[in-house]
């Protein structure tokens, strides 16, 4: 086996704690991503002593703010002239009140969009250094119920609910692999693929720690019994991360580690196109300065 340079945001719990492990005894090496410092660190320390591998390390960043992703993605930089797997994991849903980052955006498009894209940008040049790239986003099974896109109100400045915006982002998140794939070709990157994957319903910390109204939080208490492992859910994350299989594939949708077809009634070219364009214009001051 070959071993592959693999960073993964969200490292730090849940399903990307799991698939970082997962990985880590496959003998990759793997840097995991947290915001927290100490916790990266303590994750680091218990993956390095559970699996024996010490190419185990750990970045910081919190992905609410661009500044910091930048910076993020410059330290990797000084680091690592390499990366092979960038797993785009880190996600959440927010509040029944609409928040912003300090940099004035709607939360769960910062963190389930925005930051994604401009940490995948950023890493570019060192994805171009692997023989056989890979990118890899998270999506989720709810973005089967986003509502049509609002191209005026894509920060959902009207007709905020943290469900509508999570699944909007989710069904974004799809779209913009899609272009990935294909933008990735334009630009003449044709070692690096780009795809997208739901984990299943899965039991973890998602969801659990904010107040997204009464029965949107009954409804997250109690799925909880009857939701697969984070174990069961990080197996496509490590499938599209490692697999042979999946060496040439790009620009696909994958659920229990095999492709699967997404809901695409609001699909179209010119709406994926405007979605990239828009998402390209609010992380545009970040690129290339
Ligand atoms: N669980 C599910 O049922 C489910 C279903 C479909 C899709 N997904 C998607 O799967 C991915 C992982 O979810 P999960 O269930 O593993 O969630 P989780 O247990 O809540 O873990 C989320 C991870 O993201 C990190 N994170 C959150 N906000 C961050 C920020 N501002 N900056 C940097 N890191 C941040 C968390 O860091 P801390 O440790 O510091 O909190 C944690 O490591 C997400 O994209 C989610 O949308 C989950």
């Amino acid at each position: 086996m070959t071993t592959k340079y693999i960073l993964i945001t969200g490292a730090t719990d849940g399903i990307g704690k799991v698939a970082a492990k997962a990985m880590a005894k496959q003998g990759h090496a793997v840097i995991i991503h947290g915001r927290n410092q100490n916790k990266a660190q303590k994750v680091c320390e218990e993956i390095k002593a559970e699996t024996g591998n010490d190419k185990v390390d750990n970045i910081t960043g919190d992905l609410f703010s661009f500044d910091e992703v930048k910076r993020m993605a410059e330290d990797f930089k000084q680091k690592y002239d390499r990366l092979d797997v960038l797993v785009n994991n880190a996600g959440a849903i927010f509040s029944k009140e609409r928040e912003l980052t300090k940099e004035g955006l709607e939360k769960t498009m910062a963190l389930n969009v925005f930051s994604p894209l401009l940490l995948t940008e950023l890493l570019l040049d060192v994805l171009a250094k692997s023989p056989s790239g890979r990118i890899i986003n998270t999506s989720s099974g709810t973005h089967k119920i986003a509502k049509k896109p609002d191209f005026n109100n894509l920060q959902f400045e009207n007709n905020y609910s943290s469900s509508r915006a999570y699944a909007s982002s989710k069904l974004y998140t799809i779209w913009i692999t899609r272009h990935w794939s294909a933008e990735l070709k334009r630009r003449g990157l044709k070692n690096i693929t780009a795809n997208v994957l739901h984990p299943g319903a899965v039991a973890t910390r998602f969801g659990q720690d904010n107040d997204k109204g009464f029965i949107n939080n009954m409804v997250f208490k109690l799925a909880l019994p009857f939701m697969s492992t984070p174990e069961k859910g990080a197996a496509t994350t490590v499938y599209l991360a490692t697999s042979q299989e999946v060496e040439n594939v790009t620009g696909k949708f994958f659920g229990n580690m095999k492709e699967e077809k997404a809901q695409d009634k609001y699909y179209s070219i010119e709406n994926e196109i405007k979605i990239w364009d828009y998402c390209q214009k609010v992380i545009s001051p970040y690129l290339n300065n």
